[in-house]
């Protein structure tokens, strides 16, 4: 009898420490980042300070990292060496006041020089995404956060002068590799500039003078869709289009696309809605988020 209830005791004990360390394996898979796009930065004392309220607030956030999902600046598309540098450089005087890692991707209003009245042509060590490596790294690439898995692709090229949304053929058999690598119950998030998946266009249809702003999807979709499909894709986040919208695809793949922090391009008011960025949050293999409207519904105007 003595030795049942002794038994019941170690049983009773047992369970409680298998179920505080399930909590604590749970809790320590659990994580948080931030998805911000659009920044369009450039030294402006409206843009900079508006900009700091966007660092304290992430900061405050106690979130793992950010991702930020391009045009950084705004912008370098008609080169001038020095002037693109001094915007880069503002950007990264920046970018050290976060307390956790940022990882970039490229944005249109990063390439340099690709535009007709550029003063540097294709020859140029900087062109395309030259001055976005030399100061942020490579243009495409993955990491592992808890057990997810983040791929960050570039969605631009330059044809004929212009940039178009494409996800070219070195960086298709990377992306391939890459997948191939992770066991296929792995939770996927996927960042990239140009939208993959959008309503946009049909909501604002093209009216003429912007079909420039209407026309980049990425051209190349259906074969990065097609291979996308083949692994637990759980976010494509996506930016560009200064809007926000979450497509939940076959209620599996949310394709999200992140509003801004910039507003217009030009910071001059507000476009499609806040200026903010989005907060998720990760536990285990489900995710939840919400959009920050850094600025309580005021707009952050350059004149
Ligand atoms: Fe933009």
């Amino acid at each position: 009898m003595r030795r049942s209830r002794f038994f019941c005791f170690y049983l009773f004990i047992g369970i409680l420490v298998f179920n505080s360390c399930a909590k604590v394996d749970n809790n320590a898979r659990d994580f948080s980042f931030v998805f911000m796009t659009d920044l369009h930065l450039k030294p402006d004392s409206t843009i900079s300070s508006a900009f700091d309220r966007v660092i304290d607030t992430v900061n405050s956030l106690g979130v793992d990292f950010v991702i930020s999902g391009g045009d950084q600046v705004y912008d370098v598309m008609r080169g001038n060496v020095q002037r693109s540098d001094s915007l880069f450089q503002f950007f990264l005087e920046k970018k050290k006041r976060f307390n956790v890692p940022v990882y970039t991707t490229v944005g249109n209003h990063d390439l340099f020089g690709i535009y007709e009245e550029s003063d540097v042509d294709s020859t140029h060590i900087d062109y395309k995404t030259g001055m976005y490596q030399r100061y942020l790294g490579e243009p495409y690439y993955s990491f592992d956060h808890k057990n997810w898995h983040f791929v960050v692709l570039n969605s631009l090229d330059v044809q004929d002068k212009k940039y178009i949304g494409k996800v070219d053929s070195d960086q298709m058999r990377w992306l391939k590799a890459d997948l191939a690598e992770i066991p296929a119950e792995t939770p996927v998030v996927v960042a990239l500039h140009i939208p993959l998946v959008s309503a946009f266009k049909q909501v604002y249809p093209a009216t003429g003078s912007d079909e420039a702003y209407h026309k980049p999807m990425v051209i190349n979709r259906s074969e990065i869709l097609e291979l996308l499909q083949q692994y637990n894709v759980k976010l494509v986040l996506q930016g560009h289009l200064h809007w926000l919208e979450d497509l939940a695809i076959e209620n599996h793949t949310h394709y999200i696309t992140g509003g801004s922090v910039a507003g217009r391009p030009s910071w001059r008011g507000t476009r499609h809605g806040p200026q903010g960025f989005l907060h998720f949050h990760v536990s285990g293999d489900e995710v939840t988020w919400d959009y920050i409207d850094y600025g309580g519904g005021k707009s952050f105007r350059v004149n």
